[in-house]
């Protein structure tokens, strides 16, 4: 049974960086979160269809991100170092940064957005563009073989239904293949509060717990948990048919069980965290705007876009978003309309205040904005609870 915790209220497409004209057919839905009382797994009540967040217009290029070309070169030798895989599949594989580590004639892409899929295709490696399903599994399957390591990084928590993505995976697994795959950990973000991990892509927040309950009725397991810090604290989930279940597994969900995950009381108090976490945010920015004084946001991330949005942030608090995405500059962001400005066209020392939207890279920003800091500069964070600190 499905019981509802938290209303993050009227949220539109968290990626959906809009011009003006945009602005009158924009779309919204209602963005509640639940606890199934089952399989301890937590979602978001209703799903966005995927067509409206994973199309061509899809604004992340994961390439324009060193920390996370850096990240995704270290996992690729990793993987290629112990399990040595000679048929490889991505899923999700955006702009290529993690494929490209691998052999074009023996890797395969899948990836629903046309314009990274354009891009992989046009580095050599032969790519799906559509959404990970049964019929997608037989059709790669058929056309290429099975796959010795499938991964998949912030992509397996976008698909709506589980059962069925496990049991493609399953379909096209070589006997001996381990599928890999990261995603936000839900006992990262009930720790630190972060709730702005919930936003339309991400239909489920994973507990190593609910996914070795899904897994295993799906007839795979899991043999390995690495906690990261990519994307504010992640897991990459190890999973094969049939391989020695090391002791992270059993370490991981004992850690997720003290905290409490299994109770639905854990989740009813993660929601009040949430809204004081909006009252303070508000108290403050409106505060601030008192005094006249101007604030920023750094980096147009999704995550902001639920912020922005369950706290009624508009441009009267917070005058505008730099952001080292060229797709982003020069549009507005998703619902609250605030202008997206390139980085480099905006002098900070204009501002008292900057808000950090993409607080899951705050050592790299402070490190890069020094002279703001030295300048007087404050940072605003809402993670782990509202602050200000420079
Ligand atoms: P993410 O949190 O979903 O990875 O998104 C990070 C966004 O923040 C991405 O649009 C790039 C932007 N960004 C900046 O604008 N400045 C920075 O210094 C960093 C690290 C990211």
């Amino acid at each position: 049974m499905k019981k509802e915790f938290l209303d993050l209220r009227r949220q539109p497409i968290a990626n959906k960086f809009l011009k003006e004209d945009e602005i009158s057919d924009e779309f919204f839905f209602d963005l509640k979160v639940v606890f199934d009382e089952d399989t301890k797994l937590v979602s978001m009540k209703d799903f966005v269809k995927p067509e409206l967040m994973f199309n061509e217009d899809y604004k992340y290029n994961t390439s324009l991100s060193t920390p996370m070309v850096n990240h995704f070169k270290s996992v690729a030798q990793m993987l290629t170092e112990e399990f040595q895989p000679v048929n490889v599949m991505e899923i999700g594989s955006n702009d290529g940064p993690f494929i490209r580590h691998f052999d074009p004639e023996t890797s395969v892409c899948v990836e629903p957005c046309g314009n990274f899929a354009e891009v992989t295709d046009d580095m050599g490696y032969k790519t799906y563009a559509d959404f990970w399903n049964k019929e997608l599994s037989q059709k790669i399957k058929s056309e290429c073989g099975y796959m010795d390591l499938i991964y998949s990084a912030n992509c397996i928590c976008h698909i709506q239904d589980l059962d069925e993505c496990f049991a493609a995976v399953k379909n096209i697994l070589s006997e001996n293949g381990v599928f890999v795959f990261e995603d936000p950990s839900l006992l990262r973000m009930l720790e630190r509060g972060s709730y702005d991990q919930i936003y339309d892509e991400h239909a489920h927040i994973f507990s190593v717990t609910a996914l070795n309950n899904i897994l295993i009725n799906n007839g795979l397991t899991i043999f390995r948990v690495d906690n990261l810090s990519v994307h504010g604290g992640s897991n990459r989930i190890y999973v094969a048919r049939n391989r020695p279940v090391e002791f992270s597994v059993a370490e991981n969900k004992q850690r997720e069980y003290d905290f409490g995950i299994n109770n639905f009381q854990t989740y009813e108090i993660f929601a009040e965290r949430v809204r004081k976490s909006k009252k303070d945010l508000v108290e403050l920015l409106t505060k601030l705007k008192g005094e006249g004084k101007r604030v920023v946001s750094i980096g147009a991330t999704s995550k902001s876009t639920t912020v922005f949005n369950y706290c009624d942030i508009g441009e009267s608090l917070i005058e505008c978003i730099t952001d080292t995405t060229p797709d982003k500059q020069g549009l507005l962001a998703p619902g609250s309309h605030i202008p997206v400005v390139d980085r480099e066209s905006v002098n900070l020392n204009d501002y008292d205040y900057a808000f950090l939207g993409a607080w899951n890279f705050k050592d790299v920003i402070a490190n890069k904005e020094r002279e703001f800091v030295e300048n007087g500069g404050k940072f605003i964070t809402h993670v782990p609870e509202v602050m200000v600190f420079s």
